[in-house]
């Protein structure tokens, strides 16, 4: 019997909202270098280039809306009754907020964030950073970056996942190319605790083979079916 189901999201999720998903012809990686806006060597070699790549990304999140895909984990959320859902993101952006999910983890942190070297405070941010700003914690200027864990950097919250992964016996990843670990390995541990695991992607994932099956097509159409027969019958639903 499915008791408590961990949720992975990424970027394909949000992609039917108008973001952009990083690796495909079109991606976020084609037009700029990881090396440049997703490392911490590229921040130190140019903090205002990633400032305003961030900046970006943040303000273009203003009319961005949660599609039936948010939509349908906010009522997974809501309507289960057997355990816990939990949602975990790789996503940086706030859709899931906005859908109204509740306790989200962004393992790869938030653009509504900032950071400050300096102190470690972090908290809700929705104006442009910059070289100049200040922590409102410490009070030093110049020491904030963007509240993203970077390439070679540590996720955010791996123990509490961890925990909620062990305790699962569902787990569900959705629109995600399953090329970046430690998110990509998620399916694995799943599984070794005895989870069943279905993918939902355009097409299968790096990883696509460790789930039991996938249900291929757009997110917004594939996942409110799955959950609204998980509702109502307590039973997966299968291609
Ligand atoms: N419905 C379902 N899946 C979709 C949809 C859709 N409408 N549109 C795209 N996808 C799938 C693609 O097929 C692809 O497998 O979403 C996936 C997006 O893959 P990536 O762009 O690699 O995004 P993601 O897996 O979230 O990237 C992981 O990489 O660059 C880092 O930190 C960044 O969190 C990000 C991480």
């Amino acid at each position: 019997m499915i008791k408590n189901i961990v949720v992975l999201t990424g970027a394909g999720i949000s992609a039917e909202s108008g973001i952009p998903v990083f690796r495909s012809e079109t991606g976020l990686w084609e037009q700029e270098r990881v090396e440049d806006v997703a490392t911490y060597d590229g921040f130190l070699r140019d903090k205002a280039k990633v400032h305003g790549f961030y900046n970006k990304m943040r303000l273009s999140l203003a009319d961005k809306q949660a599609n039936p895909a948010h939509l349908a984990l906010t009522r997974l959320q809501r309507e289960w009754q057997s355990g816990k859902v939990t949602i975990v993101t790789q996503n940086i952006d706030n859709l899931h907020e906005k859908a109204q999910s509740k306790d989200v983890i962004h393992m790869h942190g938030e653009l509504m964030s900032l950071r400050c070297e300096r102190c470690d405070y972090a908290g809700f941010f929705d104006g442009e950073s910059s070289v100049e700003s200040v922590c409102p914690a410490c009070g030093h200027k110049g020491c904030m970056r963007p509240d993203i864990v970077w390439f070679g950097e540590t996720p955010y919250e791996m123990g509490v996942i961890e925990e909620h992964l062990s305790q699962c016996n569902l787990f569900l990843s959705i629109g995600t190319s399953g090329v970046v670990y430690p998110a990509a390995g998620f399916c694995r541990f799943a599984k070794a605790v005895g989870a069943q695991c279905v993918e939902f992607n355009l097409e299968p994932s790096a990883v696509g083979s460790s789930f039991d099956y996938g249900l291929y097509g757009k997110a917004s159409e594939t996942l409110p079916a799955f959950v609204e027969h998980l509702l109502s019958t307590g039973e997966l639903l299968r291609p």
